[in-house]
């Protein structure tokens, strides 16, 4: 029989694969609704030889220094920039993450919100809840033509060519800046050609702020930004003076920097903009996957195998 090992499972996974975890090893589930606080996740990963990390764990150095029998870390997330991986990979340890499963509910998510910022809803919304519905009105509220229109993709990987596959149904001319192997345009003339630009590009050093004041600069005033990957992607105080001042039309945002956004943060009283908690993967389809996935990555690594969906350093 293989030996049981110890796993940290950072939060509660409401999913069944949680249970064939448990059948196989020893589990410490963090039970709070909230992220354990730094310190007490490095106290409770001490003695873990697994640890199950959604997105909202730093897994750093220091955490894995402090882990000495830590073999595998199963990112419950197809992005992985919480987790430090040179420093996993200088300690052996194996990474995993969730990738295709939650690919179409984060395309449609993205394809949700430009529809939503592109038509005006939240506003229209609004109106019929606060009695404002006063008679069917010529000119109230104009949105956007989102057929037809131009939609520029950043990053085009998985989810990015998911949300075209959508853009076509709307006979939308869809371009975008290509992958690390096959470039595209240029940042640049993207934003200068589109009537919607929608981020899908992992957070790197290199992606971070890839969309700063002089970005939404070269925007079309017309222009709706769209952003389900991952917040620090965007300047948020650019975004919110581009939107202050109309250097672009709106912004539908599924993920903030930092995460969550305060109740106060001035972004939410930024103008034509809509704010969604990080709900990008949130289908009982999606997340079950991930459960799924993330217990396989979680399996195999404590077994010392390959990974299903491992990640290493350049799998940027
Ligand atoms: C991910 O998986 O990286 C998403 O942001 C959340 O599902």
């Amino acid at each position: 029989m293989r030996p049981v090992a110890h796993v940290l499972v950072t939060r509660q996974l409401p999913f069944p694969a949680l249970d064939r975890l448990g059948i196989a090893h020893d589990l410490d589930v963090w039970p709070e609704r909230l992220p354990p606080p730094p310190d007490e996740l490095q106290r409770r990963a001490a003695d873990a030889e697994g640890i199950l990390s959604l997105l909202s764990d730093r897994i750093d150095e220091p955490l894995m220094a402090a882990a000495p029998e830590l073999r595998a870390i199963s990112n419950y997330a197809v992005g992985y920039d919480n987790i430090d991986l040179a420093a996993a990979a200088a300690r052996g340890i194996r990474v995993g993450n969730t990738p295709d499963v939650l690919t179409d509910a984060t395309a449609d998510l993205a394809f949700a919100l430009l529809l939503a910022v592109a038509r005006k809803l939240p506003e229209a919304q609004r109106d019929v809840r606060a009695g404002n519905w006063l008679t069917w009105e010529p000119a109230h509220p104009l949105g956007q033509e989102v057929h037809g229109s131009t939609l520029g993709i950043i990053g085009y990987g998985r989810i990015g060519r998911a949300v075209a596959k959508r853009a076509e149904g709307f006979d939308m001319t869809v371009i975008h800046t290509g992958t690390p192997r096959a470039p595209g345009l240029s940042l640049e003339e993207l934003l200068e050609r589109s009537d919607f630009v929608s981020i899908h590009a992992p957070l790197t050093p290199e992606t971070h702020h890839l969309i700063d004041a002089a970005a939404l600069a070269g925007m079309r005033p017309s222009a709706i930004l769209i952003n389900t990957a991952r917040g620090p992607l965007v300047d948020q105080q650019a975004l919110i003076a581009a939107l202050e001042h109309g250097t672009i039309a709106g912004a539908g945002l599924d993920v903030t920097d930092p995460e969550p956004v305060p109740a106060d943060d001035p972004l939410l009283a930024a103008p034509n903009l809509i704010v969604l908690p990080h709900i990008g993967s949130a289908t009982h389809t999606a997340r079950g996957r991930m459960a799924d996935m993330a217990v396989e990555n979680l399996l195999a690594g404590l077994e010392g195998q390959p990974m299903p969906h491992q990640v290493t350093d350049d799998s940027q």
